[in-house]
């Protein structure tokens, strides 16, 4: 399906775009370039939360002018819902060793902060020599705990957003853009081939 098909198919369920696909790279290259001077002389491991933040990894990573490990982790507390279920569950585990390195997680979105929260306990579970949080994006009107986030990319209000790895019911993560989820449409129905 053509790009412009697919956000045909998707406009009754986008409403406006709030971040596009330009200020996503130019905001990635500020950050990358900060990681960079900031990680100069560690270990640096990357450590995205899945499946949202693969996106967002991927452009960074290729950004980053220093060596880095990549693992992933994979933690959910949406199932198919716009409203977390409070109950943070993690699948996959890491692969890699963590201990003495310079852990920046990375994630697309902070939103209550329990996710994240839960993720930063875990991880230092493993003894690492420092870690960080990186996150697309931070709806901080809705923080339940207190996190530090390290690095933003953009403060966003109390929208749902999907697009740039960012779903509703597993859909959207492809859309090269930020945009507000219209609640009011039915559920995502994915085209037919007829
Ligand atoms: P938290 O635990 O409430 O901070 O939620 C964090 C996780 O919820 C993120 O990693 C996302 O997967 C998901 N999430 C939160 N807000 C949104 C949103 O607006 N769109 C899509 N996913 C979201
Ligand atoms: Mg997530």
């Amino acid at each position: 399906m053509a790009k412009g098909q697919i956000v045909a198919y998707c406009n009754a369920q986008i409403g406006n775009v709030i971040i596009t696909q330009e200020q996503i790279a130019e905001r990635i290259a500020q950050l990358a370039r900060q990681i960079t001077t900031d990680y100069e002389g560690k270990q640096l491991v990357l450590v995205g939360v899945l499946t949202g933040s693969f996106v967002f990894l991927s452009d960074l990573m290729r950004q980053l002018d220093r060596p880095c490990e990549v693992d992933f982790l994979d933690a959910s507390s949406y199932g198919n819902n716009t409203v977390s279920s409070g109950e943070v569950v993690i699948g996959k585990g890491l692969n890699l060793s963590l201990t003495g390195k310079d852990v920046l997680i990375v994630e697309d979105i902070v939103d209550s902060g329990r996710t994240i929260s839960e993720l930063v306990r875990l991880i230092a579970a493993h003894r690492p020599a420092s870690i960080k949080v990186c996150t697309l994006l931070s709806k901080t009107a809705r923080r339940e705990r207190t996190v530090e986030l390290n690095y933003i990319g953009f403060e966003i209000p109390d929208y749902f957003v999907v697009g740039y790895g960012l779903d509703y019911a597993q859909c959207f993560r492809n859309l090269p853009f930020i945009a507000v989820l219209n609640e009011d449409a039915a559920a995502p129905k994915l085209p037919t081939n007829e």
